[in-house]
């Protein structure tokens, strides 16, 4: 295989992210400017990253089924396609995007520094059709008060699971991620006693201990989302994020799961909102709502740099 780079994908969690997805306005001249970003995100990164390198500023762009077509044309990669809804006992929906932004970084004032250069850029020709600002909560928790990211693969595995390899060698180096943007209904969630909290998550809350596998409930959701392929574990890497604004009660987990092929993702959606089996399903949707969903692919970094202005010429 060629040497390529790949995008920051697995380069780990940070304390600030902002998620940005936007859709394309019909305007050819659009997206060439879209293209030439592609060519100018890594000098972006490095203008503002620079001046402040320990804090580890990131960006992975991705592309959602019909915004690779009308941008790149030509060869696709073999599990691209739009999200699909789910609707079982609870709904995941499927909602617009056509690119992806996911910037990292420890503090968010290079995070919004590089969302507001992008759209300074291309802000004329897309529409944002959600942009959400995550934060780390006390001890990597989520607003309902757990532990986060905790059996999320590391260094080596962490890549194993995301990045493509020789399955689809012309997109070798991509990955794909699914997001989904959760609301909480907190009064109901904090209603609930904490030792059935822990049921529904298959982790003690305050040590973040995992129950023991014969005790724990059937519709877990580390039972649920755990899955496997001929003896062996199918893992994606989660960069989950809380966000919320107080003063509207909305309390938040803004879910991102990147992996090397989205059926993993999806079966873990599959069994967390029609159950496995069916009705034995996820309790955590009985307190989170799913507002969008989207499915991109995350191509190369290299692929990026390569990017022609103009559709169709050599390069892409
Ligand atoms: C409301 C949204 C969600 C919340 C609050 C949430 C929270 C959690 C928590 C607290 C854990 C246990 C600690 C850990 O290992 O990270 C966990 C584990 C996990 N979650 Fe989620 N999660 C959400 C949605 C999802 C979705 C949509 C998926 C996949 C489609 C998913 C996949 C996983 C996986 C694979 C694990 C690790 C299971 C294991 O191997 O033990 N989560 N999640």
């Amino acid at each position: 295989m060629p040497s390529v780079m790949t995008q920051p994908v697995a380069d780990g969690l940070t304390h600030s992210a902002i998620f940005l997805v936007v859709t394309l306005k019909p305007d050819a001249q659009g997206d060439e400017a879209v293209r030439t970003l592609c060519n100018n995100l890594a000098g972006i990164l490095r203008a503002v990253g620079f001046r402040k390198p320990d804090r580890r500023l990131s960006c992975v762009m991705g592309f959602g089924s019909d915004a690779w077509d009308r941008l790149f044309g030509g060869a696709r990669p073999a599990g691209l396609h739009p999200f699909r809804e789910i609707k079982g006992v609870h709904h995941a929906v499927s909602t617009p995007g056509d690119i992806l932004f996911h910037i990292r970084a420890t503090h968010m004032d290079l995070c919004f520094e590089v969302a507001a250069e992008i759209m300074s850029r291309i802000g004329d020709f897309v529409a944002a059709e959600d942009e959400v600002h995550g934060f780390k909560y006390f001890d990597e928790r989520d607003l309902l008060g757990f532990v986060d990211g905790t059996e999320n693969p590391v260094d080596q595995a962490a890549l194993d699971a995301t990045i493509i390899g020789s399955e689809d060698p012309a997109f070798a180096g991509g990955s794909y991620v699914i997001v989904q943007k959760y609301l909480h209904d907190m009064k109901a969630w904090n209603a609930v006693p904490v030792e059935q909290q822990e049921n529904i998550i298959g982790r003690k809350k305050l040590s973040d201990v995992e129950i023991d596998d014969a005790a724990k409930a059937s519709y877990a959701h580390n039972v649920l989302t755990s899955i496997e392929e001929n003896g062996e574990e199918l893992e994606i890497l989660r960069d989950n994020m809380p966000f919320g604004n107080a003063g509207k009660g909305e309390f938040g987990t803004y879910f991102i799961g990147y992996a090397r092929s989205p059926s993993r993702i999806e079966r873990m959606l599959e069994n967390m909102f029609i159950g496995n089996p069916p009705g034995n399903y996820d309790r955590l949707l009985d307190f989170s709502r799913a507002v969008t969903g989207s499915l991109f692919f995350v191509p190369s970094a290299t692929f990026l740099e390569n990017v022609p202005a103009h559709k169709g010429d050599a390069g892409a």
